[in-house]
């Protein structure tokens, strides 16, 4: 949450940073600020509101120097307004040493705030940020060395930060400094960048250097030096972006969540390239640093997540139990983290995250390997805290996802389960027959989900009739249910329709209470081994006058004839069936939101990381 951009070299910093805050304001856009230096001068710009807002002070008053830092805010301490937003000033009596912005949380700010207080500190603002840059002026009393100051009061801090640093007295330099906060570097010719995303940099370069926690760096344009707070001096490692070109532009899309949506063919042939193998009936992944042997030894599987990721690791408990007749368990992070869940030492735990920086995703990753437990990651996020900290795991190769609700990310982790799901049943009883019929099922997933999205100007129309309505209904069995969780969040996230999704058979102990002709009940409905119970339930819901909607396979009049909208997806083999049936219920919130006006990449209170617990 919240997105911070710096930049030192020979160009105007403020149209970088401005750039780069846009492309992170999907991180958080309660308010939007810069600072920068020019010769001894401090420039700071800041407004409540989003990136547009900052841009326009910055057209009014114009904010010179070649160098800056700038953030984008999703509030925690003190509302949106334009003071809490950041950067943050540090000085006594007017005199202002130093600009800081900051991400995560400092827990111990208020006796940290009391204590300069005492000493003469005003405060702007209601932000825990604020007493670092107060923390790092006072040093700047006593030291010309803007690092150093840095250095010493991060041991003062407790908490999390991913922190950017711009000081009148040292015209050219930025210092950074990473705990649990994610922070990047990149590396241009005779210039350098400083980002919490290499989204907001990726189009200047694509050569980066991740900060690891404890980690502390000085850029200038034309030198970049890192130490470790307790080890000393580093040498960094560089890393290489292979995004494509295109990857961080809306490319002519209205939004990036539809740009997403219709990225997802090419998102699974990403995911599954070079993991297939035909001739073996089986998928391989080359980072899980098990060897065969170990993965037959392991009697459990749970999985860690959240939100969508949570969705998508429902979807790879049914894959798993079919494909490997191994036990699974989907656990929320945030709740697997804290419990006394027994494991023992023949469970895998997998933790999800298209981020891979979700706070309390990162907190099930350490606990459990705290507990001593093989701790493995489906990450799409290349560097990502979550990535590092596994001991192995399976990225996504879905890009950068951008839209606050996600999508493309959603079919890159179920095609990756389904592949994990073959591969783990082929090292057990699954024969190479039935193995190759999997491997065809995927291989054919790409050009089924192109299909799908020809549904789109049905889904519209089914969008028009239901744009109006208050709550909704989404139900789904066996492999479907985890699709139609997936449906109601997507929904109430980008649209503020109430929504809840529900194991199908489970509607009749409540929800049915709720049916009435205003309650939209999305069915998610292929054809496939339940189908005929479906259909049952179909009945009950339009016994009471309810409105049906159904995701169904293309030419099922049966289901097509109960239901009063029909969204038709391509026939496929079921263990793919999701990824199809995810499309309609993806198209159906975007097309909702937008008639109701919706701000969709930037949905009320959300933000796309949750770094936070
Ligand atoms: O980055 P992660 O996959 O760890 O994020 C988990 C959730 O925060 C995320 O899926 C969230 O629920 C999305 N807004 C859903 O669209």
């Amino acid at each position: 949450m919240c997105g911070i951009v710096g930049y030192t070299g020979p160009q105007r910093a403020a149209p970088i940073l401005v750039g780069g805050l846009r492309r992170l304001e999907y991180r958080g856009y309660d308010s939007a600020g810069l600072a920068t230096v020019e010769e001894d001068r401090l420039i700071l710009r800041k407004r409540a509101g989003r990136v547009r807002a900052l841009e326009e002070l910055v057209e009014e008053q114009p904010a010179p120097g070649g160098a800056g830092i700038s953030h984008t805010r999703w509030a925690t301490h003190g509302p949106a307004s334009d003071r809490n937003a950041h950067p943050h000033l540090g000085g006594r009596g007017g005199e202002w040493r130093v600009a800081v912005v900051h991400n995560g949380v400092i827990e111990n700010h208020s006796a940290l705030r009391r204590e300069l207080e005492s000493q003469g500190f005003a405060f702007a603002s209601q932000t825990d940020t604020e007493v670092i840059a107060h923390l790092i002026a006072r040093e700047l009393e006593s030291t010309t060395d803007l690092f150093e100051a840095v250095r010493r009061i991060l041991q003062r801090l407790e908490g999390t930060y991913g922190l950017g640093v711009v000081a009148p007295e040292h015209p050219g330099e930025i210092i950074g400094a990473r705990f649990g906060s994610p922070l990047v570097v990149g590396l241009g010719e005779g210039e350098h960048f400083l980002a919490s995303d290499p989204v907001a940099i990726a189009p200047h370069t694509a050569r980066v250097a991740y900060l690891q926690d404890g980690e502390v760096v000085r850029l200038t344009p034309d030198h970049f030096e890192m130490r470790h707070l307790e080890h000393g001096p580093i040498t960094p490692r560089i890393d290489r972006l292979d995004w494509k070109p295109d990857a961080v532009e809306l490319g002519g899309h209205a939004h990036y969540m539809i740009k997403e949506i219709f990225e997802q063919p090419e998102t699974v042939v990403d995911a599954c390239r070079g993991r297939l193998r035909r001739g073996e009936a089986t998928a391989v992944f080359g980072g899980l640093n098990l060897t065969d042997r170990q993965l037959r030894r392991i009697r459990r599987i749970v999985f860690a997540a959240c939100g969508t990721s949570w969705h998508a690791a429902l979807v790879g408990e049914y894959l798993i139990e079919r494909l490997a007749h191994l036990p699974v368990e989907v656990e929320y992070a945030s709740e697997f983290r804290y419990r006394n869940a027994p494991m023992d030492d023949r469970t895998l735990v997998f933790v999800l995250s298209q981020s891979g920086e979700t706070a309390d995703t990162l907190g099930a990753l350490r606990e459990a390997r705290r507990r001593g437990h093989l701790t493995l990651a489906i990450v799409n996020t290349v560097g990502s805290s979550i990535a590092r900290e596994s001991e192995g795991g399976i990225y996504l190769h879905a890009g950068p996802e951008v839209g606050v609700a996600s999508t493309k990310a959603f079919s890159a982790q179920v095609a990756v389960l389904a592949m994990l799901a073959l591969y783990l049943g082929r090292l057990r009883h699954l024969s190479f027959p039935d193995g190759l019929a999997v491997v065809e099922a995927i291989d054919s997933a790409p050009a089924l989900i192109g299909e799908a999205l020809q549904s789109e100007p049905e889904v519209e129309r089914a969008a028009d009739r239901i744009a109006g309505v208050r709550n909704a209904l989404y139900l789904g069995r066996d492999i479907h249910f985890p699709v139609a969780l997936e449906g109601a969040l997507k929904l109430k996230e980008i649209s503020y329709i109430h929504a809840e999704g529900y194991p199908t058979a489970e509607m009749k102990h409540g929800p049915i209470a709720l049916v009435d002709r205003e309650t939209p009940c999305i069915f998610v409905a292929p054809r496939g081994s339940l189908h005929a119970k479906t259909l049952s339930n179909v009945e009950e819901v339009r016994a009471r006058h309810g409105m049906v909607l159904a995701v169904g396979t293309r030419g099922d009049s049966t289901l097509a004839e109960r239901a009063d909208i029909f969204l038709p997806i391509p026939e496929a083999p079921e263990v793919i069936q999701p990824l199809l049936a995810v499309v309609p219920l993806q198209l159906l919130a975007y097309h909702v939101a937008l008639r109701r006006g919706c701000d969709i990449d930037k949905p009320r209170n959300l933000a796309k990381s949750v770094t936070v617990e």
